[in-house]
């Protein structure tokens, strides 16, 4: 089937009990059972949902993935994956990875005996000759917030050399536009909250595997640590990817022209925006993707220039969160990367001044609008 007919229909037949088109909410706890050990095979709804599953069937095909196993949020998702490394190991993480996600690792992760390096993975080459041993390779591309491209193919290999796992946080660009597992990736991790969803009314997460291994281990961690999504999120975002395929064009047509705009601006030092052709992952980001996407980060030159432009926005929201169908902008070094230090953020070029906006679906006209009556404050 085409993505648009995934999208739709995927994981989801209609219900053989009443025929209903959608998946029903399957708002329950427990199922009867017949007798010991008789049941249609769900028993306790921590392990097995159907609208849950509905939606991992669903997440698997737009992957395509083996399977597919949904979380309470990303970084449950994350935090399910991560189950695959042991004390002693070594994680090699992509720098400039979403702050909840560096948070995560360096704070909570390392206290277990794992280590985490943090590295430039956006010339592969150069990370392969760098890297050392790891167990595990986690990239996001483009990276948060500086939409710096890492060459998924290139890393795969560099991976599977040290028989380590590539895990790409896909969270930016979604399967409209961008695969990792047919470039060689061996899980991916999104935030459901985001372009999957689309609409910000729910938060959650998915990590989709290609090998029965990762799928069985996965399963048994939604069971075993039961950070599981509810029925009613997997529902929203069952209802969100039913029109990824429309939304994601209007996302990127937006971010284009927004991208275009903030670059040529006076007040803007820089934009951010991997469709620039002379961003210095252009290529790399065409070669391993359908599309661009709506992710801009730009630099306004100090902490209160962009204290002068934010407030002054009317139509994008000031907000954390990104993919939503609405403009929502942030400022990364005290919202999405509050949690890496300001020695940190210096090191990785995330200044005060910088601005990060998730383009939505409005008319792109009101955007263009709006942030040139913003910009006028800085
Ligand atoms: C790229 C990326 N990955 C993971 C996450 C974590 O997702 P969640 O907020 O659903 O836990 C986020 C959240 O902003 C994100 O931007």
């Amino acid at each position: 089937m085409g993505f648009a007919t995934d999208c739709i229909h995927a994981g989801q037949a209609p219900d053989p009990s009443t025929g209903a088109v959608t998946v029903p909410i399957f708002q329950t706890s427990t199922y009867v059972q017949e007798g010991i050990g008789q049941h249609k095979g769900y028993e306790y709804a921590r392990t097995h949902n159907p609208t849950r599953r509905a939606l991992e069937k669903n997440l698997a095909a737009l992957e395509g993935g083996l399977d597919a196993y949904c979380y309470a949020s990303g970084m449950a998702a994350t935090s399910a994956v991560l189950t695959l490394v042991k004390a002693g190991q070594r994680v090699a993480v992509s720098d400039n990875v979403y702050g909840g996600t560096h948070r995560f690792f360096t704070k909570l992760l390392s206290r277990y005996g794992v280590e985490f390096a943090f590295l430039d993975a956006s010339d592969a080459a150069a990370f392969d000759r760098a890297a050392g041993e790891f167990a595990m390779l986690w990239i996001e591309t483009p990276t948060n917030p500086l939409m710096k491209v890492c060459d998924i193919a290139a890393l795969a290999a560099a991976a599977r050399k040290r028989q380590a796992l590539l895990v790409v946080d896909n969270t930016f660009m979604s399967p409209f536009f961008q695969r990792p597992l047919g470039l060689g990736a061996d899980i991916v991790v999104h935030s459901t909250t985001k372009f999957l969803n689309g609409h910000s009314d729910s938060v959650g997460g998915v990590a989709v595997v290609k090998s029965e291994e990762h799928a069985k281990w996965l399963q048994y961690v939604q069971n075993a640590a039961g950070g599981i999504l509810s029925p009613f999120d997997s529902w929203l975002v069952l209802r969100g990817t039913k029109t990824l395929a429309l939304r994601m064009p209007r996302h990127e047509e937006n971010g284009a022209k927004v991208a275009r705009f903030l670059r040529e601006h006076a007040k803007v030092a820089k934009a951010f925006w991997p469709g620039f052709e002379d961003h210095p992952g252009h290529e790399i980001h065409k070669r391993q993707a359908s599309g661009f996407g709506s992710m801009i980060s730009f630099e306004l030159g100090s902490l209160e220039a962009a204290k002068r432009f934010l407030p002054r926005l009317r139509l994008c929201s000031l907000g954390e969160s990104l993919g939503g169908v609405e403009t929502l902008i942030s400022h990364p070094a005290t919202m999405t990367h509050a949690g890496y230090t300001q020695p940190e953020r210096d090191a990785l070029g995330i200044t005060n001044g910088m601005v990060r906006i998730s383009v939505g679906c409005e008319d792109a006209e009101d955007l263009l609008k709006d942030l040139a009556q913003g910009l006028e404050a800085v």
